[in-house]
């Protein structure tokens, strides 16, 4: 089967596709099938990090499904432990040697660790050395809100080609996302089915899951589609790439089949009214090395 997802054009004019595979919390034992699954299903994207610990099974994946290597598009994310100018480019080695790759197509920094924004730009600006060798294609952040990017872009030469932040519709960060859209940042939506709202061992009882919620359920009915559909519907609509994550064959193709239906006006606006304004992940300002340190071994 071949790729039909719609592309969208990062602003140094690389193209990525709409949607993509997320890997976060997918067993190493599960990864490479699950890439490889994705890719003859026809997905051309695979989001990892190095702190997700399986970019290994992501390369091997890749090597399983026969495409070359430039079909595909590989994001990865470099963690708060290789922050610094000289941390920065050896976390490339280690993320393209795991991966087993020349390039990495888009490189992001994972946090914005605010309590050392003095090595965060430094490790951007490790990123910005990477794509002037070519090591990259791209490059860009994740989790930065208004201020940060206001600070990253005063402080560096090259405007982020992505910000991936949580979006899902109980969470939907407007204001970071009319942010990325000042600067010509694509918003790249993580957990964007909610996954945040309902994996299990996160957050407390009174969670309520997305794929759950009364007024998406009843809009997939109107379509004949499922919540997770309507959803990446939903975020493609408005312009974010997504990253939905599954190991589940099923639920792998189910996430990519979602052009043969359009959402009405009013059906997105309902969504929008979704939001609670309560995050499902952790605040980007709290994210420090002695509370969420992780050595990133060697490749
Ligand atoms: N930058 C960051 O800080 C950050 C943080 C979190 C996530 N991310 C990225 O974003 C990706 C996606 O986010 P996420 O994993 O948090 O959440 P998500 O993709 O919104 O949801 C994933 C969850 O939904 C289930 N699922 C998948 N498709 C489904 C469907 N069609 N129907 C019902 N359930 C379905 C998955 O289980 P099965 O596998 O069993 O299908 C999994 O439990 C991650 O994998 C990662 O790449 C980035």
């Amino acid at each position: 089967m071949t790729a039909n997802t719609p592309q969208i054009t990062l602003n140094n004019g690389v193209t990525i596709p709409a949607l993509g595979l997320g890997v976060f919390q997918s067993p190493p034992e599960e990864t490479a099938g699950a890439v490889e699954t994705a890719l003859h299903a026809g997905y051309r994207h695979v989001d990892t990090a190095a702190a997700y610990f399986n970019e290994r099974e992501v390369g091997e994946g890749l090597r399983r499904s026969g495409l070359d290597r430039d079909e595909v598009f590989l994001e990865t994310k470099v963690w708060i432990n290789d922050y610094g100018y000289e941390a920065t480019r050896p976390a490339f080695d280690k993320s393209a040697g795991k991966l087993g790759v020349e390039t990495i197509d888009l490189l992001i920094l994972h946090q914005p660790m605010p309590s050392r924004f003095d090595l965060t730009v430094q490790a951007y600006k490790g990123l910005e050395s990477l794509l002037a060798d070519g090591k990259v294609r791209a490059i860009g952040v994740s989790n930065f809100m208004p201020e940060h990017l206001m600070r990253l872009v005063a402080e560096t030469d090259v405007v982020p080609a992505v910000n991936q932040i949580e979006v899902h519709p109980y969470f939907q960060q407007t204001a970071v996302q009319d942010a990325n859209t000042k600067h010509g940042i694509v918003s790249q939506a993580w957990s964007p089915i909610g996954g945040i709202t309902f994996y299990p061992g996160w957050g407390g009882d009174d969670r309520r899951s997305t794929l759950d919620d009364p007024t998406i359920r009843e809009i997939a009915e109107r379509h004949g589609r499922t919540p997770a559909q309507v959803m990446l519907r939903w975020h493609l609509d408005q312009g974010r790439q997504a990253i939905p994550k599954s190991t589940n064959p099923a639920r792998i193709a189910e996430n990519l089949d979602v052009l043969g239906f359009e959402l009405a006006a009013e059906e997105l606006a309902a969504i929008d009214a979704l939001h609670t304004g309560v995050r499902g992940g952790p605040d980007p300002e709290s994210i420090t090395l002695a509370e969420h340190g992780a050595e990133i071994p060697e490749a």
